[in-house]
């Protein structure tokens, strides 16, 4: 049997990159989907291709989540979310704005806390428990220079994502928090960082310089780890972080043979 037959999930930023791979894997076991994004055009097609409802919607918008939930719900009980929409702004931090430090925080942050706000009382009220996926990074485990802002708003997600597990634990509703932490992957967000700061970026090279296994990963790698945390297969699994980062954060290798 499929691994997520008959749940149903809701999926933001799920246009594009590791959100489209996830909707593409989630369906393929299974799942029915509610996919949110700002890219219409891309969103709808990938609803269409994967039998799921494409809606537009801001995450950073509270208005708009109460629909967003209720389309899920619509679909039967929310069983899982996976708060996946951000942004990259990189550059030191002493070279960017307020706006663009408060941007980056509104999606990648505020996001996950509505995602969570509007969400887990939808799975309560379904009362069968069910599991929220949050993107965090490599970047939410340890510096980078040049990463500060978007560090800070990953290092929030993570330690978000194990507070949230344990009021789920205490409240005893057996919704179940998770972070996923990937490491470089080759989707569209390197060819989006904005103009001014060290971009566009090429993620093949930065692998080749920073991942130990020698290349970046890819969305659909990411997108097999969201599916193991949708799944009764992690039913033990909360207040974790699932690292898949090509051994980024094992520590260093040595290339040059000395
Ligand atoms: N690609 C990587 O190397 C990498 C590494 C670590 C973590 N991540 C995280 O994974 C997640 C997905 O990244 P990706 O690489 O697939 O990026 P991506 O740019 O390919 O996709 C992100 C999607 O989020 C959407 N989005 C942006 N702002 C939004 C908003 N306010 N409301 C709704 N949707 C919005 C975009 O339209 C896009 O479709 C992000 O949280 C990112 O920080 C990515």
């Amino acid at each position: 049997m499929a691994l997520l037959e008959n749940k149903v999930g809701l999926i933001t930023g799920a246009a594009s990159g590791i959100g489209a791979a996830t909707a593409r894997t989630l369906a393929r076991e299974g799942a029915k989907l509610v996919l949110t994004d700002l890219d219409d055009a891309a969103g709808r097609a990938l609803a269409t291709e994967v039998g799921g409802i494409y809606l537009h919607h801001d995450v950073t918008d509270e208005a708009g989540w109460p629909a967003a939930i209720a389309a899920a719900e619509g679909l039967g009980r929310l069983d899982f979310l996976v708060a996946n929409a951000g942004i990259g702004i990189m550059c030191s931090v002493l070279d960017m704005s307020l706006a663009d430090w408060r941007r980056q925080m509104a999606i990648n942050v505020d996001g996950v806390f509505l995602t969570v706000k509007y969400g887990i009382p939808a799975m309560r009220r379904a009362g069968n428990g069910g599991s929220v996926v949050m993107l965090s990074s490599v970047a939410g485990l340890r510096g980078s220079a040049g990463l500060a802002g978007y560090s800070a708003t990953k290092g929030a997600v993570r330690l978000f994502a194990k507070s949230m597990a344990l009021e789920c634990a205490q409240a005893n509703d057996g919704i179940r928090v998770n972070s996923v932490h990937p490491g470089i992957i080759a989707t569209p967000i390197w060819g989006k960082l904005p103009p001014g700061a060290n971009a566009p970026l090429d993620p093949d090279k930065i692998a080749a310089a920073s991942v130990p296994i020698g290349k970046p990963g890819q969305a659909s790698e990411i997108a097999d780890g969201i599916l193991f945390l949708c799944s009764d297969l992690s039913s033990h699994m909360t207040g974790a972080e699932l690292v898949i980062d090509g051994g980024m954060t094992a520590g260093r290798i040595n290339r040059l043979g000395t």
